[in-house]
């Protein structure tokens, strides 16, 4: 991303005259990727991984599991094959290790790194340097390891990992999967049980692909919705391909854009559909969305579906804070579909958004507002009065270095009536490589 000092990609969008009609794939999950290419470094033996995003955040991962000793290479039909170093063997990076744009990436190195016997630097770029470390550091501490940050809790990171570390027995004190995974990566090199609550369900892929590397992981559902979960320590992973299914969080750009734009029907082909990731489809059918899932399958414990979508009459909705976890990435390109529908949304509970890539819930509201829209945040309840279909646009978009931003402003732009500008488009290549060419073969008609 260093050609974003120097490049930025400015983007004008004007309304689409024409729908959106066609089959596509998206890229593969960005969550499931990283974790492949990091389960993968620390098996022992080779994983063949088909499907992985081969976007600037997992790239990164890439680069950092291959500064700690893991051999990765991919092949003609761009299946990665990666021999790992086995759990306790990886070994001292001999410079930082620049983790770009993506938090997940760095926070889930920081649970590795904390239970190997090395010393390593994390840093990334202006956003991930203003995200919180803390939440990650706190817990690992008490594995053994040593934690120096920069004031607050900010990257860049120096960790001196511990060899001999202490499980954890740790609840979560905010639903994040990102956590609850650094946790458990640190439990797999201690010795002992490590038990982590979390008392709302996040995406579980840490778990799922725990198992099919054959971890002895146990899962048990809370009556409050939570969920315990053991993972027993010092036990080998043995390498197991692994095929990645497109990831949601991208579907949900082209599936959006054809729920707003006129006559549009398109179909998402081998999409992952994991429940404690799909709250932003149970809200689009709440709102009226005409969805379809056909051809379900279970790949690596990760339920995959072909998706269908129609243009449709979306209604305002009310979301609960409960589903918050299932759907957190997805609030940008939501507020744009409450923003085209009749009536008033609110979605509850969004205080997570201001720690994302950039502060999501202050970024929403001002591409909203700059584009004729009123909306009001509520204590953390973001209210948005929906145009009924008459977005004025107009806006000038600043997109803060957040992907999801610039490809919600993008969808936007093909339903407001006048032309919507965003600053930069270049952080789009983080999770969604060829996302603007992938919409225009659907008609989109973005100007390249
Ligand atoms: C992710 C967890 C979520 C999500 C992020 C990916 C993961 O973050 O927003 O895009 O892969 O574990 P939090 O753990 O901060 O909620």
């Amino acid at each position: 991303m260093t050609e974003h000092i120097f490049f930025p990609r400015p983007l004008c969008v004007k309304r689409t005259r024409q729908p959106l009609k066609g089959t596509l794939c998206v890229p593969g999950d960005k969550s499931i990727s990283h974790r492949a290419l990091m389960f993968a470094a620390l098996a022992q033996g080779q994983t063949g991984i088909t499907g992985l995003l081969e976007g600037e955040d997992v790239l990164r991962t890439a680069a950092a599991m291959r500064a700690l000793g893991a051999t990765l290479v991919k092949n003609e039909t761009k299946k990665w094959w990666v021999t790992g170093r086995g759990i306790g063997h990886l070994q001292e990076p001999d410079d930082v290790l620049d983790m770009g744009n993506s938090g997940t990436a760095a926070r889930l190195l920081c649970g590795i790194l904390a239970t190997h016997g090395v010393t390593s630097v994390l840093s990334g770029d202006a956003s991930l340097r203003k995200r919180p470390m803390k939440r990650v550091m706190d817990p690992l501490t008490q594995t053994g390891a040593t934690f120096l940050s920069r004031e607050g809790g900010l990257l860049p990171l120096t960790i001196r990992g511990n060899a001999h570390p202490s499980p954890l027995h740790y609840r979560l004190p905010v639903a994040s999967a990102q956590v609850k995974s650094a946790v458990l990566l640190a439990g797999l090199n201690a010795e002992g049980e490590t038990c982590v609550e979390e008392p709302v369900a996040t995406r579980d892929h840490t778990e799922n692909m725990l198992q099919h590397f054959g971890a002895e992981v146990a899962v048990e559902k809370t009556s409050m919705g939570g969920r315990i979960i053991r993972l027993k320590g010092r036990a080998s992973l043995i390498a197991r391909d692994v095929v990645v299914p497109g990831d949601v969080s991208s579907a949900l750009f082209p599936f959006v854009a054809a729920l707003l734009v006129p006559d549009s029907e398109i179909h998402i082909k081998g999409v992952g559909l994991n429940p404690l990731r799909t709250g932003a489809l149970t809200t689009i059918i709440e709102m009226g969305g005409l969805v379809t899932i056909t051809n379900t399958y279970t790949e690596g414990g990760e339920p995959v579906g072909d998706v269908s979508v129609r243009a449709s009459e979306l209604q305002g909705v009310d979301v609960p804070e409960e589903r918050a976890p299932s759907m957190i990435d997805e609030y940008p390109i939501l507020a744009v579909a409450a923003a085209y529908a009749r009536g008033v949304s609110r979605f509850r509970g969004l205080e997570e958004l201001r720690v994302k890539e950039s502060d999501r819930l202050r970024a929403i509201v001002s591409m909203l507002e700059k584009n004729g829209v009123r909306t009001e945040v509520e204590n953390n309840d973001l209210i948005i009065w929906g145009a009924g279909g008459n977005i004025p646009g107009g806006g000038y978009v600043e997109t803060h270095m957040d992907h999801r931003l610039a490809m919600s402003a993008s969808v936007l732009g093909l339903v407001a009536k006048q032309q919507v500008s965003l600053d930069d488009t270049c952080f789009i290549d983080t999770s969604f490589p060829g996302y603007l060419s992938l919409m225009n073969s659907i008609g989109a008609g973005f100007d390249l």
